[in-house]
């Protein structure tokens, strides 16, 4: 297994493309699976979490080339209902089959993903759904199974707004009979893409990017070729990167629209930041400023970049408090931060984060994504060397993070172990 070895104390420069947003490319290559013939997606990342979800689709009868960014898949030969327990566990979001499968072959076994290290991830608003739309659920042995001759449109409330239970839905619903109303719909643009997605092959689709969404079934789904949207959460990680070190860094290929939350808290943090087109460049020369965080479902601050933004924070002129409300384990960070000199204090879903003058590299390691990314953020401007070990949760979700910082001149290098 590789390890990401970091000599801390250079400011970034330069230019820095983004890659396509893995949390829309999952579900849109998985909205393949809804219709017969060749779909073309194009700017999908090259990530494990992209290999993970080809694998499953591949098993589930689904033809599945690749070349480079682009992606091409033909579920006209679907043809296995279940999703097995060795392709779920590796990730998660492969739950994202449920729906499609139950549209497309009226039923599927699909296994339960269990919790992971952020929490306990039920998925039980995306069976609630389902199950209002006529479908018959049951788990055994680990599984979910469901079955419905026809799926019927319903008014469906989701208690919490589920990125990933709306997507479900939203899938199950396109081809299903009647109207569906989804209400406390997730907002956040994955959401907003794979609906798109799913206009340009014909679904009847209103309110994605507000709360409540209107989907009308229709009998059948045409192929699409679609591009994938930009990584706000890479492109967030850049620009915390930039202001953390005080370099100069321009953020290319991004949506600064969907960036709000990021862009504001950064620039309460001293950090300047100058907008142009989908471009955003990063400085700061003033010294950072400690900000409150709270984690909030779009437009809130995304508590993706949660940990990332901790890491400023570390290192800024006071104290701050950074609220967690998405997940309940999501500060798995703090402990491996504290062993590179960060003064953080956890009570329940708070953190209290004093500024310290610098932060020591170390030997460190972490146990999800956005963690591991925090890491490396945090070597970057650590005094001495830092070793980021079990890279391969990096390699999830960062498409080849190590060389984009070591364009914008970090030292910064991977070694196999
Ligand atoms: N929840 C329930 N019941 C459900 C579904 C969710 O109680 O049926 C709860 C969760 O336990 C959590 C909250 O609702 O407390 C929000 O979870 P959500 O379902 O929105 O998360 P998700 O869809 O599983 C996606 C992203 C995550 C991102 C979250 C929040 C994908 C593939 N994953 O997960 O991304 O953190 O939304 O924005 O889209 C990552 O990329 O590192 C990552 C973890």
């Amino acid at each position: 297994m590789d390890k990401i070895v970091i000599q801390g104390g250079h400011p970034l420069k330069g230019e820095v493309n983004i890659s396509g947003a893995k949390n829309a490319a999952l579900p849109i290559l998985v909205s393949a699976l809804l219709t017969g013939g060749w779909n073309t997606y194009t700017n999908v990342p090259d990530l494990q979490d992209i290999e993970s979800i080809k694998l499953l689709l591949a098993h589930l009868g689904a033809r599945v080339e690749s070349d480079g960014h682009t992606v091409r898949i033909d579920a006209g030969g679907l043809c296995e209902p279940e999703a097995p327990y060795d392709l779920v566990r590796k990730m998660r979001a492969s739950v994202l089959v449920l729906g499609p499968l139950v549209a497309r072959l009226k039923k599927a076994r699909v296994s339960l993903p269990g919790g992971c290290a952020i929490g306990a991830r039920p998925i039980n608003l995306h069976l609630k759904g389902l199950s209002l739309m006529g479908a018959d659920i049951d788990i055994r042995h680990g599984y979910v199974e469901a079955e419905a001759p026809r799926l019927k449109g319903a008014e469906i409330y989701l208690d919490v707004a589920s990125v990933t239970g709306t997507e479900n839905l939203m899938m199950a619903a396109v081809l299903a009979e009647g109207e569906t109303v989804l209400r406390n719909a997730a907002r956040e643009p994955e959401v907003v893409a794979l609906a798109d997605v799913l206009s340009r092959m014909g679904a009847d689709i209103h309110g994605a990017g507000s709360s409540v969404m209107r989907i009308r079934g229709v009998p059948s789904l045409k192929p699409v070729s679609a591009p994938i949207v930009p990584d706000r959460i890479e492109a967030g990680t850049f620009m915390v990167a930039a202001a953390l070190t005080g370099g100069d860094v321009t953020v290319c290929g991004c949506v600064p629209g969907h960036l709000g939350a990021v862009i504001d808290k950064l620039r309460l943090s001293g950090a300047e930041l100058a907008i142009r087109g989908s471009t955003i460049r990063v400085t700061r020369s003033a010294p950072i400023q400690s900000v409150d965080i709270k984690t909030l479902p779009y437009p809130g601050f995304p508590t993706d970049m949660q940990a990332q933004f901790m890491v400023l924070m570390a290192v800024a002129g006071g104290l701050s408090i950074i609220s967690e409300t998405i997940f309940e384990n999501r500060f798995i960070h703090v402990s491996e931060l504290r062993r590179m000199g960060a003064d953080i204090t956890v009570s329940g879903n708070a953190a209290m984060v004093k500024g310290t003058p610098f932060l020591s590299g170390a030997p460190v390691m972490a146990s999800d994504l956005r963690a591991s990314a925090c890491l490396v953020l945090a070597g970057l401007i650590a005094r001495g060397k830092t070793e980021v070990n079990r890279v391969y949760h990096l390699d999830r979700g960062y498409e080849a993070m190590e060389e984009k910082f070591a364009r914008l001149g970090a030292v910064i290098e991977r070694r196999p172990v």
